[in-house]
């Protein structure tokens, strides 16, 4: 498919009002994103678990209005919140040709998470792939679409996918689950415009895998992900970093139909410390982990050779550890951080999740 597909060219103008709701989770990379080219097309492929308990629930109730401008309100936990307005506005205008009808109507953007806002958990993964689905269900009920319901849902996805990419990149792979490929790549089906669901064999050590993110640092991060991204271009290990990605994923495919877990943990470590890495070499460089995310990792290096166990980490782009592991050793691990690992996490929080389905229409 091309952008070309995405262009809604014709739409009834009689609607003059409705509301819908969506709830969308957030997902953690296995394979990382981390460089792009304009216009949101990642440098390598990227492949995520979504996740289950960390969503964003978001309301959009639209207005016929006059004149062309962008309109919209943004409501964060009840409350008018001017601060994420230039974000969705940019949102809007990447999105306006392939949604024309967000200039005819003023939106009502009502909008709430499932975590605390100053987790530091990234919220734009589910907070732009929630409104991309809401403008989709706007865009179904302004057409009558005369295709069969598969087809049409998985339009519907792809199109979500493609417009909350425009939002933020890594929110592309929270629309379905519970795995997500997203950038072109040899080993699986992809796409650089949108996520695909993964179609790869599943082995059954990976059913219903769980991620408990560890709250080390709940403050504001201090280099985002667009700047982080960027710093990509000219980086001495850029071509090397992409590369590793394809043949990671590659590797993984391999290990997901296996069940091989020694061989998981090492990738997934290894895309999690090369991430950090590269923001390291940057220039100017930074530093996204604090002494307590090391701490942390060097504990369950510790556990895992004691104990033979298969807990690993992964990292986004901050100082909180998502520590991921099978279902069949929930109880073992959950004690484990709960004696050794709680006391690093800022005043003690944590949030239990798991692999999940995708969003869910309200
Ligand atoms: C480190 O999707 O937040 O979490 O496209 O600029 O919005 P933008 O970046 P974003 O980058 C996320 C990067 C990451 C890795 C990943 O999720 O793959």
């Amino acid at each position: 498919m091309t952008t070309q597909d995405f262009i809604l060219k014709s739409y009834a103008t009689k609607v003059e009002s409705g509301a819908v709701k969506w709830e969308s989770p957030s997902n953690i990379a296995l394979i990382k994103y981390w460089g792009k080219k304009e216009h949101q097309i990642p440098e390598n492929p990227s492949i995520s678990f979504t996740l289950s308990n960390c969503k964003t629930i978001t309301e959009i109730t639209y207005t016929k209005k006059q004149g062309d401008a962008i309109s919209f309100d943004i409501y964060f936990e009840g409350q008018l919140n001017e601060a994420f307005k230039p974000k969705i506005q940019t949102f809007f205008e990447r999105i306006e040709s392939y949604v024309p009808f967000i200039r005819d109507y003023h939106f009502k953007i009502e909008t709430s998470n499932t975590f605390p806002h100053s987790s530091g958990i990234a919220s734009s993964a589910s907070g732009m792939s929630a409104i991309a689905l809401c403008l989709m269900s706007i865009e179904k009920q302004l057409t009558h679409t005369v295709t069969s319901q598969a087809v049409e849902k998985s339009y519907f996805n792809k199109k979500a996918s493609f417009l909350a990419r425009l939002g933020s990149g890594s929110a592309c792979r929270s629309i379905e689950g519970e795995l997500v490929v997203w950038g072109k790549n040899k080993s699986t089906e992809s796409s650089d415009l949108f996520g695909v669901k993964y179609d790869g064999d599943l082995h059954e050590k990976f059913y219903n895998y769980q991620d408990t993110i560890l709250l080390v640092d709940k403050g504001e991060k201090q280099v985002s992900s667009t700047v982080g991204h960027n710093l990509m271009f000219g980086h001495p290990f850029a071509t090397q970093r992409f590369e590793q990605a394809h043949n990671n994923l590659s590797d993984l495919k391999e290990v997901l139909a296996s069940g091989d877990l020694k061989r998981f943990v090492e990738i997934v470590e290894s895309e999690a410390l090369t991430l950090h890495a590269m923001m390291m070499t940057s220039m100017p460089y930074f530093m996204l982990m604090k002494p307590n995310t090391l701490e942390i990792i060097n504990k369950i290096w510790a556990h895992r050779a004691a104990n033979n166990s298969n807990i690993c980490f992964t990292l986004d782009a901050g100082a909180n550890v998502h520590v991921l592991y099978p279902e069949a050793e929930k109880k073992e691990v959950c004690e484990f951080i709960k004696s050794e690992l709680v006391a690093y996490c800022q005043n003690g929080h944590y949030i239990c999740d798991s692999i999940g389905k995708g969003a869910t229409q309200l």
